[in-house]
């Protein structure tokens, strides 16, 4: 409890299974949240967290668009009156179901490219300039996969191009702005069983093949994930910055 105590949190994706775990949590811990996502339904379950006794706001927003991030950045400020942290949650494999290079059309691939990559940077030309211009030593939780690591066997080239992206950004602004105080990290999850990927039927289809080749032989929870976040986001990490953590079940050692 009170990890987190009145830490400003912006968390992108937070209808979506890790995110909106995460915002649970964060809230459990003292956070006072922006909950943002596509899905309107962010809405109520910043709701949700509010009567449950913890601080939320939900914001519906496409974050692969520059103005969503400056309206979001203005709600935290007016609500708030700062910012602490932004995880980088959200985030698409394939915006028509078709993720294969083969197949798919270049709208396809500049779609999961400007949704997973570009948004990244829209937080850093907002969230990150106000921390810089104000003084705040905050921190960013971005989100890599396994899959943007090594060589991973599904076809799909423009989602871990992304991840393996993010990674990237993760290290050079943890170098460019160490100065500044202002820590960035990654999280690296790889089957963690979030409710729309159930309901779009990807566990049915591929839940044995991503079991039987996860060393640990099993598939994650979205607390997995929440856990180290919560590490990273607290100021038990104040030293760490340019760290990816891997939640995968072994899954990164052997591929
Ligand atoms: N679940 C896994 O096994 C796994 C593996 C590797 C990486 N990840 C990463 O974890 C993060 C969280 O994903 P998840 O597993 O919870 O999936 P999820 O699909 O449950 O959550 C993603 C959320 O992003 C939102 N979103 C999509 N497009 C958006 C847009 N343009 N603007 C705002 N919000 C948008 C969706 O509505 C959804 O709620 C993602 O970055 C994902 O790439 C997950």
């Amino acid at each position: 409890m009170d990890r987190l105590k009145n830490k400003v949190v912006i968390i992108t994706g937070a209808d979506g299974g890790i995110c909106h775990c995460a915002a649970e949590i964060f809230a459990k811990e003292g956070a006072k949240l922006v909950m943002v996502d596509i899905a309107p339904a962010v809405v109520e379950k910043a709701a949700a967290i509010k009567k449950a006794g913890g601080e939320a706001i939900g914001i519906p927003a496409d974050i692969s668009k520059l103005e969503s991030w400056e309206q979001i950045l203005k709600t935290t400020i007016d609500t708030y009156g700062t910012v602490d942290c932004c995880v980088n949650g959200a985030a698409r494999m394939s915006l028509t179901g078709d993720w294969d290079t083969d197949s798919q059309s270049m709208d396809e691939w500049d779609g999961v490219i400007n949704l997973n990559l570009k948004s990244m940077l829209y937080s850093y030309k907002t969230v990150l300039k106000y921390m810089i211009d104000h003084k705040i030593k905050g921190n960013f939780i971005n989100f890599t996969s396994s899959t943007g690591l090594s060589y991973n066997g599904s076809g799909c080239e423009a989602y871990p191009i992304t991840k393996a992206g993010i990674k990237l950004i993760t290290n050079d602004m943890a170098a460019k702005h160490g100065k500044d105080g202002i820590r960035f990290n990654c999280v690296a999850p790889n089957a963690i069983k979030v409710p729309k990927m159930v309901a779009a039927g990807v566990f049915e289809k591929y839940g044995e093949w991503l079991k039987s080749t996860t060393p640990m032989n099993t598939l994650g929870d979205p607390e997995d994930v929440v856990w180290a976040m919560v590490y990273l986001a607290s100021d038990e990490a104040k030293f760490v910055s340019g760290a990816l953590i891997t939640i995968d079940g072994g899954w990164s050692s052997c591929h």
